[in-house]
């Protein structure tokens, strides 16, 4: 029985993250959304509210379920008899507005160094699906950003998050 986590922060979740969970879920036989509980940055929802998205955004996906962590993946993993990390690796590079400023942080450099920290800590293996260009741009970073100035995220996020962003910004 292969287990898998797809973990993040979900801040809120994509249709770049949907699409990760949904091919995770055709390769494996249980998929589990692993949102990360941080204690140093609030976010725009509470982690309760990304649970209850991520839950409404899969109900198509009945190999997917949702839980939060807190700590080191690699512990996570081990608790819960995880045989390894998906995660969705972008083309270049991605821009966190908010953190870092219009700084391009490399995704591949990025996601190459937890998973190597990863591997080293549990052991436990990553694997990479390689963004569907038709989201490769998107992160939650940006969908906020233009969700926040009344932009269009229709195409960019699942139904119950467009509505859920309309309701934080529109207060
Ligand atoms: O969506 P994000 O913020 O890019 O996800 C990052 C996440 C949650 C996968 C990563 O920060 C993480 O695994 N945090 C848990 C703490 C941990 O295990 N740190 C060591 C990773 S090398």
């Amino acid at each position: 029985m292969q287990k898998v986590v797809c973990p993040g922060s979900f801040d809120p979740v994509t249709n770049g993250h949907i699409d990760v969970f949904k091919r995770a879920s055709d390769l494996c036989d249980e998929v589990v959304v692993a949102v990360l509980v941080n204690h140093t940055k609030a976010g725009l929802f509470t982690i309760e509210e990304r649970v209850e998205l991520i839950k409404e955004s899969c109900q198509h996906l009945p190999k997917v379920s949702v839980e939060t962590f807190d700590g080191l993946l690699v512990n996570f993993c081990r608790d819960r008899g995880v045989t390894a990390i998906v995660k969705g690796l972008r083309a270049v590079s991605d821009f966190d507005y908010e953190l870092k400023g219009l700084r391009a942080v490399s995704d591949f450099d990025y996601e190459l160094q937890m998973s190597q920290m990863n591997y080293h800590l549990g052991p436990v293996e990553t694997l990479f699906v390689a963004t569907n260009p038709l989201y490769s741009f998107l992160s939650s970073s940006l969908v906020r950003e233009v969700a926040r100035h009344g932009g269009d995220i229709s195409t960019s996020v699942p139904k119950p998050v467009v509505k859920a962003l309309k309701a934080k910004y529109q207060k």
